[in-house]
């Protein structure tokens, strides 16, 4: 019998087609045959198309997908594709102890054995709660077979008291206001509810919002995509569209590696910018690009980034929330206003088929108090600033976010603009920080910067999203609400703190941060782009080499195997033996 595999033209033929193994072809065809696919279409030239399931009950914030799957695989059948629906291991941010970080390589080491290991020859990437998009991407970057990322879209608007209540936001405001004693603890639960009106991820520009705005911006979603709610009626129909398009995209041959270019990355950094994205931005991004083979460095943030102004009015770097982004166009109205100033890169390939400016064409801001243009910005300088020092090589400042108040407190002195020294308060995690924030003998005043460490993603493990912590109650009644804070773990995408945060290496490898001592003097130069602890270099020394690195304790086999192969959330927190692995799907046959 000859060989007739040169000839086949999908993957998945592999499986269902293969008269050099009659008997694994007949197993394969009448176990899917049983399940209501028919031996005729499996074996036809028709695409199988996974569907890669991240919503579940466990996993609200995507749940919508379960409802959106009948459109997805409509699209799919329209297309002339076989559509097939697989679970992804859930991440559900607001859920998942001790960190829904700690998944998020988890779920990818999984979509790559899923995509690689079964008959899929494209794949619809059901995306949403934060890392849920990161995961998805990173695992199609690895195996590199043709992928298109779907979101869920983001919950109707929140509201309270005739004012707009968002996600994550009205958290950090309603702390304060409990704090103040200005509410009780029921009108807290209840003001934060109030933000999440409908099924669908978080409403303000959060990480969940910003990831699918990344997902946009890099070109692995169709235009449009990343803004619609979840709950709209055009919801439905990108489900139905994108479905229909992977199809195409199968037949084209069009793959991740041809989408996911240097030009690709270097737009989402920019459009993170112009919408006031998360922090959690350059992690994930870092991860899809090591695992896409691209070059990226954390400092391509500041160089690519920094100048970008911010375009979108949305909270938490301003007022409004998902429904009214979308009304004024989403991200191909950013992204077409960058481009009129000639801030995006044109040719960047796209999961359409077209260029990214072919797409953008004719896009603008449709309500210009919600997409503002270049000319006329929210603000300028929106991107991130990279900071280093002897207490860490590289941190992040997301300067969006920093209030007039908060410059002024700690960033004006006269002949000083820029530059704060400060007293420094350490805490070794978050319940360090819980159980001594507000004890007097620490005699927290603005003049301290708050510390936070252990929290990195060797530490916690995973990276906390702890760094934005509150000032002590008595400072928050004076009227203080934010101090500077320095840690080496992340914050929420949704929080307006100006904190210098993803701090690498982190402490509990040895990075600077382990150093230092409550009492230190500390200081922070934004012109210069440093953090130092003035603390001599002889007594430095002295430290680190009294340092003994503190014992980490796991609670479940996944935490010790994702402690021995993280590496730094300045590389992308990848297992960093996975980032070695390219292509997978070329290296096919066993058996
Ligand atoms: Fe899931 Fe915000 S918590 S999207
Ligand atoms: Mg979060």
């Amino acid at each position: 019998m000859s060989d007739t595999r040169a000839h086949k033209r999908f993957r998945s033929q592999e499986w269902f087609d293969n008269p050099n193994n009659p008997g694994m072809t007949a197993l394969y065809l009448e176990r899917y045959q049983n399940q209501a696919y028919t031996r005729e279409e499996l074996q036809s030239e028709r695409p199988v198309i996974g569907i890669a399931q991240t919503g579940s009950d466990i996993a609200p914030c995507n749940k919508i997908h379960v409802f959106l799957i009948d459109r997805i695989k409509a699209g799919i059948r329209d297309g002339g594709g076989i559509p097939m629906e697989f679970p992804v291991h859930p991440i559900q941010e607001t859920g998942k102890r001790p960190t829904a970080a700690l998944d998020r390589n988890l779920a990818y080491l999984s979509l790559v054995e899923v995509l690689h290991g079964y008959p899929i020859d494209g794949v619809v990437l059901t995306t949403g709660c934060d890392k849920t998009t990161p995961a998805m991407l990173m695992g199609a970057a690895t195996v590199d077979i043709p992928a298109i990322a779907l979101n869920g879209g983001p919950m109707l608007d929140g509201w309270w008291k005739g004012k707009r209540a968002g996600s994550g936001t009205i958290v950090w405001e309603s702390r304060r206001l409990l704090a103040e004693g200005k509410i009780d603890y029921d009108e807290f639960i209840s003001r934060v509810c109030a933000s999440a009106p409908s099924l669908g991820h978080c409403n303000t520009m959060g990480t969940a919002s910003t990831m699918n705005a990344m997902a946009e911006a890099l070109g692995m979603t169709l235009t449009g995509n990343s803004a619609i709610p979840a709950p709209f009626r055009e919801r439905m129909n990108m489900a139905y569209e994108t479905g229909k398009r992977i199809v195409q995209m199968v037949l084209d041959d069009l793959k991740p590696s041809d989408i996911l270019s240097r030009e690709a990355f270097e737009n989402a950094i920019v459009v993170n910018a112009a919408i006031g994205g998360s922090t959690n931005a350059p992690p994930h991004l870092q991860a899809i690009a090591r695992h896409a083979g691209v070059e990226l460095t954390v400092k391509d943030w500041e160089t690519i980034g920094f100048e970008v102004p911010l375009l979108l009015n949305m909270q938490p770097a301003g007022e409004y929330l998902g429904e009214s982004f979308f009304r004024a166009g989403g991200v191909p109205a950013v992204m077409g206003e960058l481009r009129k100033a000639g801030l995006i890169r044109d040719a960047a390939m796209t999961a359409s088929g077209k260029t990214m400016g072919e797409n953008l064409t004719g896009w603008d801001s449709g309500d210009l108090d919600v997409i503002r243009t270049v000319a006329e910005p929210l603000r300028q300088n929106a991107g991130f600033l990279v900071l280093s020092g002897n207490l860490f090589d590289s941190a992040l400042m997301k300067t969006s976010v920093i209030s007039a108040d908060f410059r002024q407190r700690f960033l004006s002195q006269p002949g000083q603009e820029g530059i704060h020294e400060a007293r420094a308060i350490v805490f070794e995690g978050p319940e360090d920080y819980h159980d001594r924030i507000n004890d007097p003998a620490l005699n927290i005043d603005e003049n301290c910067i708050l510390f936070i460490r252990n929290v990195g993603c060797v530490g916690y493990p995973g990276s906390a999203e702890v760094v934005n912590m509150q000032p002590p109650d008595a400072l928050i009644k004076q009227g203080i609400n934010h101090m500077p804070t320095v840690g080496d773990g992340r914050q929420s995408g949704t929080s307006e703190s100006p904190s210098i945060l993803n701090a690498s290496p982190e402490s509990v490898v040895g990075g600077g941060l382990a150093f230092l001592e409550t009492g230190d003097r500390v200081r922070l130069d934004l012109n210069a782009r440093t953090m130092n602890a003035l603390v001599d270099e002889a007594e430095w020394q002295r430290r680190r080499d009294a340092w003994n690195a503190p014992e980490l304790v796991n609670q479940t086999p996944w935490q010790e195997i994702y402690r021995k192969h993280v590496g730094q959330l300045a590389d992308g927190g990848c297992l960093e033996l996975a980032t070695a692995y390219h292509k997978v799907a070329k290296s096919l046959p066993r058996d």
